[in-house]
């Protein structure tokens, strides 16, 4: 079996994965409500943050102990699918490469759960993920794909869903 083209793509970016800005951990409940507030003002989507299937990151920092940064996905039931979520960066700490870390850093714990193949929605930033490897699907095979997400059930009963943009890339 050949290597992942994720860990392959790794070793092509400066300094490979782990460039050492960001430390995530993993949300617990205590963050939770720091965490929603964080991706409120993101614009992004909150539905089944404290869901099981729902892996979430927060990046904090070290001196005045906010959240800078967040990242996560949500998982297919069968775990072959990671939808990408989550993804922010404090606007004052844009442009100089934490999101792209912070890409890295979800698709990488995906790949380790069993992931095969990420997805994700993204209108307003398109060019960030093609950065990543990521190329424009069809939202219908993101839905089938991850039927079970909080954010496509979401987004098929709001009529989002055909408003969406979806990406997708192999892991
Ligand atoms: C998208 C986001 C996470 C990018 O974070 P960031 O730390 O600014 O990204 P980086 O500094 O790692 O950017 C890497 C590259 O992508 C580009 N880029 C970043 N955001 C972009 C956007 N929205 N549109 C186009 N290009 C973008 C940067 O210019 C940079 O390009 P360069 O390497 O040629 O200079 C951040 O803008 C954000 O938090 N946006 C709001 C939340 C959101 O939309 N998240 C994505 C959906 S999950």
């Amino acid at each position: 079996m050949g290597a992942s083209p994720l860990l392959h793509s790794k070793n092509l970016m400066p300094g490979g994965y782990g460039w050492g800005m960001i430390n995530p951990s993993r949300a617990t409940t205590t963050d939770m409500a720091e965490t929603s507030e964080f991706l409120r003002v993101a614009d992004l989507t909150l539905s089944g943050l404290d869901s099981p299937s729902v892996h979430l990151w927060i990046c904090r920092d070290k001196t005045t102990g906010h959240i800078f940064a967040t990242t996560g996905y949500e998982s297919s039931e069968d775990g072959g699918h990671a939808l990408i979520r989550s993804v922010a960066v404090d606007p004052g700490l844009r442009g100089s490469g934490i999101g792209l870390e912070l890409a890295h850093f979800a698709m990488e714990r995906a790949l380790e759960a069993g992931a095969k193949r990420a997805w994700l929605f993204s209108r307003r930033s398109g060019p960030f993920w093609q950065k990543v490897g990521f190329t424009t699907a069809d939202t219908k095979d993101l839905a089938e794909a991850l039927v079970s997400t909080h954010q496509v059930q979401l987004f098929t009963e709001t009529g989002q869903l055909g408003r969406e943009v979806a990406w997708t890339r192999q892991l």
